[in-house]
């Protein structure tokens, strides 16, 4: 089905607006609710997670009659309480909700305390290391160890095209490095929850803060040995998700079900802040490792990448963040012959996870990082490197995993941000201000962007809609996605006011409930629009009809305003709801192999950002960026650019303050809480920020031409970083490679400025 957009009889459009997201008003006054804002059921308990106090070992018992001894106690549940399988792994089964016979991280949930209060329940729980009886073993703590053991998660993938040795081999010139990038905490203001509320006749109710509804279910109904629909699972919105809740949202959702099912009691479980980081993965931090051949004008003739990520002590969701991360590598370039290998190594820290961009940043970082190498070994402006190396056509369009680049806009895209932002002049003038200043140094970078939207596992994009009209013309939408702020159920509305031809007002979209769309996909990959968009287009669009069917039998009705033509449809016994449901077409992978069609089209987009960096303490400020970005036909411009300004900025964070610190013997994550991480505030924004829409329809069929921009934008900063790089270089002699890595704290910048005067 493909109705033009002339065809639907919108008398005012309702999509490609500015419109502000739909709680907005709920949000600036506080009166949003999250799950611990929902009024408490009577009698309703609070828990609290029991950790391990040593980042390996064998667990020999829990003192258990010694807690549940103190004031307000009511239980303490362990690995033995859990009725089904002790398990929360969303793909591979190897993550127990409670440790059982092995402790794998410092932090790992060992016990479950219930108490009548919050405040009781974490002050018993905070015993742990009192009542974990343990025999402490060696940990592995970093990716490079457990690589050199090779102990990983999942079997270690290869994407190959070409004879990358060879071409190297042959090539003019020749680079080899190794380079750094940390991970990064989601750092949701919410932080994870789950309110349990069981319910008639063995059933139960969850509330649960929660990228992915469907898995909470069967996570839940697997731990208490239930069909799934004895498990109701809710989301109104949460308070960011980032990644962070799209499977680690598990173990607290079946912690909280299995205690109140257990004590037939509402049970609670909100973890502290400190808690969340301590049990809860984050972005992989990744080591790499490559050699590179090119040409004169550095143009890639061949590239070998060990991609080595720090994947914790489970698998979660590595194997297809490793996925990503190799399918990204090729970022917006067309590189004739790669070998790349990727290895998910097990370390005794938590289980990383999804974190906006799914691996794609850190393996895209990685081409960036080395084609900056390869312009400074030249002594080329990076923009020329860049051009040289982007997809062109036949032949230069098809990347390592096969997919042929059909809508590639980047020269396009590139040519018009350069000439917008000045880079030539800016440049220069940079380089004068160098001259000048012996302490204060300025830097630009520049960052072209490709990111693939689909899931690369082809059947989760797939999705459902129910809409509702009720008699008085009212409109009721539900779907599979879930919102976490990412303005998703704004753009839904504005889908079907739009197919119905309502005012926005009209149409309400209701909490995400496994009771009303099932088996859904997470709301991830940056899919949320694109799926739940075309879904609830579609059960609009029958609905729509039903109605103009309705009117040809009964041309008395032509024209009359919708309530009444709701109502007359009503009399007339015409069926007033309709699902619809959608799965996006064409896409293919061998996982295997990784080739394949994984994705529907790609997202485009540049950025350009300007800093100054202090020589004496390494510290620096951006002092401007601007961006162009592709969204094709924009469904909402306000929500874009919301979504572009706030993952620029995110992912400024993560490459220059925010750094992850195990302690070296212990385990410990010595940086878990916003004393000692630093995210950035509204004073890191850049002063001068311009961010603008590149629009242009998505040639592929998507929802009303738009492109997906929940993720893509988190590569535009890295155009910060390799801005501080280009100013540390800036000390350096010509061609020198500042071994900078990633996050660029003051630290990190004031050791490459050492490295580069030496
Ligand atoms: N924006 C806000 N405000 N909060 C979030 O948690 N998550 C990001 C992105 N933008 C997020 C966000 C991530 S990781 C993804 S995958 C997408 O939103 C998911 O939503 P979408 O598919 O509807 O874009
Ligand atoms: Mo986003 S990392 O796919 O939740």
């Amino acid at each position: 089905m493909n109705v033009p957009r002339e065809s639907v009889p919108a008398a005012t459009p309702q999509v490609g607006i500015a419109t502000p997201h739909e709680s907005a008003h709920l949000h600036v006054c506080g009166r949003a609710t999250y799950i611990d804002d929902l009024p408490e059921v009577a009698g309703t308990l609070h828990a609290a997670v029991g950790c391990s106090p040593l980042a390996h070992g064998r667990l020999l018992g829990v003192d258990v009659d010694a807690l549940r001894a103190l004031p307000g106690v009511v239980a303490v549940l362990t690995a033995a309480d859990i009725p089904g399988s002790n398990d929360c792994g969303p793909i591979v089964h190897d993550d127990p909700i409670l440790a059982d016979g092995t402790l794998h991280f410092l932090g790992q949930p060992v016990f479950l305390v219930v108490a009548t209060s919050r405040d009781l329940a974490r002050r018993v729980a905070a015993r742990a290391k009192d009542v974990i009886h343990a025999e402490p073993l060696p940990p592995v703590l970093t990716a490079r160890e457990a690589h050199a053991q090779q102990l990983y998660v999942v079997p270690p993938m290869h994407l190959v095209r070409g004879d990358a040795a060879t071409a190297i081999a042959a090539a003019p010139h020749r680079l080899s490095g190794s380079f750094s990038l940390g991970g990064q905490e989601q750092f949701y203001l919410e932080g994870q929850i789950s309110y349990a509320l069981p319910q008639e006749d063995a059933t139960l109710h969850l509330h649960c803060s929660t990228q992915h509804p469907t898995e909470m279910q069967h996570v839940v109904a697997h731990a208490l040995g239930w069909a799934q629909h004895r498990v109701q699972m809710t989301c109104r919105r949460m308070g960011g998700g980032f990644g962070g809740k799209e499977s680690q949202s598990a173990v607290f959702a079946a912690l909280a079900s299995v205690a109140a099912v257990k004590l037939g009691r509402p049970v609670k479980l909100r973890v502290d802040r400190d808690d969340d980081f301590l049990i809860t993965g984050r972005r992989h931090g990744f080591e790499f490792d490559w050699t590179v051949g090119f040409d004169d004008d550095g143009r890639i003739l061949g590239v070998q990448a060990d991609l080595i990520a720090n994947a914790g002590c489970t698998a979660d969701l590595s194997a297809p963040v490793m996925t990503r991360a190799l399918c990204h590598f090729d970022n917006a370039y067309w590189l004739p012959h790669v070998a790349l290998h990727g290895y998910c190594a097990r370390t005794n820290t938590q289980s990383n996870t999804a974190f906006r961009g799914f691996g794609g940043p850190q393996g895209a970082f990685a081409v960036e990082r080395l084609l900056d190498d390869i312009a400074r070994t030249l002594g080329r402006d990076p923009l020329a490197v860049r051009q040289a190396n982007f997809y062109g056509q036949s032949e230069r369009n098809v990347t390592p995993y096969g997919q042929v680049v059909e809508d590639n806009v980047i020269d396009d895209l590139v040519a018009r941000l350069v000439q917008d932002a000045r880079w030539a002049e800016r440049r220069a003038a940079v380089e004068a201000f160098n001259a000048n200043n012996p302490v204060l140094k300025k830097g630009l970078g520049l960052m072209p962007l490709k990111f693939g939207i689909s899931f690369n596992v082809a059947h989760f994009n797939q999705a459902g809609a129910l809409v509702h009209v009720y008699t008085d013309g009212s409109v009721l939408v539900n779907h599979g996605g879930t919102e976490m702020g990412q303005g998703l159920n704004t753009k839904v509305a504005q889908v079907v006011a739009h197919e119905l031809g309502l005012p926005l007002q009209s149409v309400r979209v209701t909490a995400t409930d496994t009771h009303k769309v099932a088996n859904t996909s997470a709301t991830a990959a940056s899919t949320g629009s694109d799926l739940n968009g075309k879904a609830a287009q579609a059960a609009a669009r029958t609905l729509r009809q039903r109605l103009d069917a309705f009117v040809a039998e009964h041309p008395q009705h032509a024209g009359a305003p919708w309530p009444a033509l709701v109502q007359a449809a009503y009399a007339a016994r015409v069926q007033l709801w309709s699902d619809g449901f959608y799965a996006t077409p064409g896409l293919h992978w061998d996982r295997d192999r990784l080739q394949g069609k994984p994705f529907f089209y790609f997202a485009y987009g540049a950025a350009i950002a300007e800093v100054v960096v202090d020589t004496l303490t390494g510290e620096h400020r951006v002092l401007r960026a601007d961006v162009l970005h592709d969204v094709g036909r924009s469904l909402n411009p306000a929500i874009d650019l919301g979504q572009i300004e706030g993952a620029f900025v995110q992912g400024q964070g993560w490459l220059t303050s925010e750094e992850l610190v195990w302690h070296p013997q212990t385990g410990k994550l010595a940086t878990h809480a916003p004393s000692t991480y630093k995210i950035p505030t509204a004073n890191d924004c850049p002063p001068v920020f311009n961010v603008a829409l590149y629009e242009a329809d998505n040639p592929a069929d998507s929802i009303h031409r738009s492109k997906a921009v929940g993720e893509p934008p988190i590569l535009l900063p890295f155009s910060v970083f390799l801005a501080i790089r280009d100013a540390v270089a800036s000390t350096g002699a010509p061609g020198c490679l500042p071994p900078l890595r990633a996050p660029a704290t003051p630290e990190a910048v004031m050791e490459a400025l050492e490295a580069v005067r030496s």
